[in-house]
């Protein structure tokens, strides 16, 4: 395998160069390379060239999960695990977070409004309850409370609601999309960890009610108890999911961290939003995290997880 180590990436600007310096500078004395991994039309067998791929885009990018599956079977550690995170869910992670003893808002998974033209609503929804209990439904959620997609993210069709009539409006919107339904946490406090190799935790004080660019409130520093809390949880989510990059949010309800987003394997690193000292911590724990791959110091989380590893020689 070589020494290469490759950088897959969407629309984001200010994280790839930087980030490619850090490695390089880091490893040139050991012969180790970082640059943009170029993939394309490679045949089944052949070596991938990237001892490490960071992918922060094949979630977008169809054809690059199917090159990244191939490639970690031939050897190639992919961060984060094309398939995990192509099976993760928002839903299964608030049973994930319950059965590790991590709060999250209470959460009912909804079937879809509307299927492919294929689906035949006599035939093919037979298994189907219907009509749903909604009154259930919203006893147990609460309102109000938060609809939103089981996978996806980027705020996009996040609706919160605040009565049945609401809900039912807002969710006869939604299409072929498959949503939860989560109790609406009213915070006091509300904190984003950036999580790095299933150890590193850096929690800082997030304040999603301001726009975008304001969000991260970095001269609040988050400090004592509700750090602790903040790092350990974070960690037992992201050590349980594998994830080596993620970021963890937390909405604090009478001193309750409620787990709200765990699921976001490229998570935003622009410097614009997290800030510079932000972005050199990311930068610092990111390229140590590749390089110990690339050594081969560390062995990736999933590596002999799934059956097929023990069928096959490495
Ligand atoms: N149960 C909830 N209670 C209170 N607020 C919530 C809840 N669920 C979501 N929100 C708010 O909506 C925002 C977006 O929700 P969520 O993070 O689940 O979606 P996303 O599309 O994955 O967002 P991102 O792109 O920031 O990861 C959260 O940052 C939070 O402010
Ligand atoms: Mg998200």
């Amino acid at each position: 395998m070589s020494e290469r180590i490759g950088l897959l990436v969407g629309r984001e600007n200010t994280f790839p160069q930087p980030f490619l310096d850090a490695v390089n500078e880091k490893g040139r004395a050991e012969g180790i390379q970082a640059e943009m991994a170029v993939l394309g039309g490679a045949a089944e067998m052949e070596e991938p060239g990237y001892a490490v791929i960071v992918d922060r885009i094949s979630h977008e990018v169809p054809f690059y999960r199917a090159a990244l599956k191939s490639a970690v079977l031939l050897g190639t550690v992919v961060v984060n695990d094309p398939f995990w995170w192509e099976a993760d869910e928002k839903f299964f992670e608030c049973t994930l977070a319950r059965k590790l003893g991590v709060a999250v808002p209470k959460t009912i998974v909804l079937p879809n409004k509307e299927y492919i033209p294929d689906i035949d609503h006599r035939l093919s929804l037979r298994n189907l309850r219907y009509p749903l209990d909604w009154e259930r439904i919203v006893r147990y959620v609460g309102m109000p409370a938060v609809l939103k997609p089981n996978t996806g993210g980027g705020w996009k069709d996040v609706y919160i609601v605040h009565s049945l009539d609401e809900l039912i409006r807002a969710y006869d919107g939604t299409g072929q999309k498959t949503m939860i339904l989560q109790e609406f946490i009213d915070w006091d406090d509300y904190v984003r960890c950036i999580c790095i190799g299933r150890t590193h935790v850096l929690p800082i004080r997030y304040d999603p009610r301001r726009p975008f660019h304001e969000r991260y409130r970095i001269q609040e520093t988050v400090e004592g108890e509700l750090r602790e809390h903040a790092i350990r949880d974070a960690q037992t989510l992201t050590q349980a999911l594998g994830y080596d990059m993620d970021t963890v949010e937390f909405a604090v309800r009478d001193g309750i961290l409620y787990a709200i987003d765990f699921l976001n394997p490229a998570p935003d690193f622009d410097n614009f939003s997290i800030k510079e000292d932000n972005f050199s911590w990311v930068l610092d724990r990111m390229s140590d995290l590749v390089l110990k791959y690339a050594r081969g110091e560390a062995k990736p989380p999933w590596r002999g997880e799934h059956r097929w590893w023990r069928y096959v020689t490495e």
